[in-house]
């Protein structure tokens, strides 16, 4: 199978999760979907990951996004990890995993969405066999990858940044804009070159124009 890539129709799946069987495609319905994977259970980086993205449920609920986990460890270690998770992320503010996890063993899934590095001797297993990979895929409600992300074992990954990535690609769907570097929800944005400067004296009254292939505009939201 072709490696996914930005465009491709997120793979279908069936799966045991902690909140119950899914059917991915069903399970994301009219929302976003954040699919992440993560090396283990009980590992040290992975708990305080997911931790932190119970912690911004509101975050992603307010965005219209699911967010689900994944790793190659069954139901029952899962289980007991998200108490661990739940009462070391505790020290940081209130943590209640409501997320759900799959639970790929048998490391289906992770094959399906190529989660799986061989080439990296960091991440491997009592075993020698591979570690899924810190890897995240962003989804669109019409199951269209939109981000992927793969991260070393070693390094936590930065959920502002995939909120930040979801907010610039949820505005450029319902704007003709892109977004500038280090953009933040509410900064300045930039008027996409495809947008004539006739259509965007209308679009964007108030846009600047700094060379003909950047113009910026100040872009009120809801
Ligand atoms: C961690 O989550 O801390 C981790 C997992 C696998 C390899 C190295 C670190």
């Amino acid at each position: 199978m072709p490696s996914l890539r930005l465009g491709s129709i997120a793979p279908d799946f069936e799966a045991d999760t902690t909140a119950g069987p899914i059917k991915f495609h069903d399970w994301i319905g009219n929302s976003w979907a954040v699919l992440f994977s993560h090396p283990g259970d009980f590992t040290p980086v992975c708990t305080t990951e997911l931790g932190e993205v119970a912690r911004r449920a509101p975050d992603f609920e307010k965005r219209n996004v699911k967010v689900i986990g994944i790793s190659a460890n069954g139901l029952e270690e899962h289980h007991k990890w998200v108490k661990d998770i739940n009462e070391f992320g505790s020290k940081v503010g209130p943590t209640d995993v409501q997320f759900p996890i799959i639970a790929d063993e048998d490391r289906k899934i992770s094959t399906l969405y190529d989660m799986l590095d061989e080439q990296d001797a960091t991440n491997r297993d009592a075993k020698g066999l591979p570690f899924t990979i810190r890897t995240v895929f962003v989804i669109d409600p019409k199951k269209v990858i939109r981000l992927t992300l793969s991260y070393p074992a070693s390094t936590g990954r930065n959920f502002d940044e995939i909120i930040r990535v979801i907010d610039s690609l949820q505005l450029g769907d319902k704007h003709r804009v892109t977004t500038p570097v280090n953009w933040k929800k509410g900064d300045d944005v930039i008027v996409h070159p495809t947008v004539s400067n006739d259509e965007a004296k209308t679009l964007f009254p108030e846009f600047t124009q700094h060379y003909a292939y950047l113009r910026t505009t100040p872009l009120k939201v809801e």
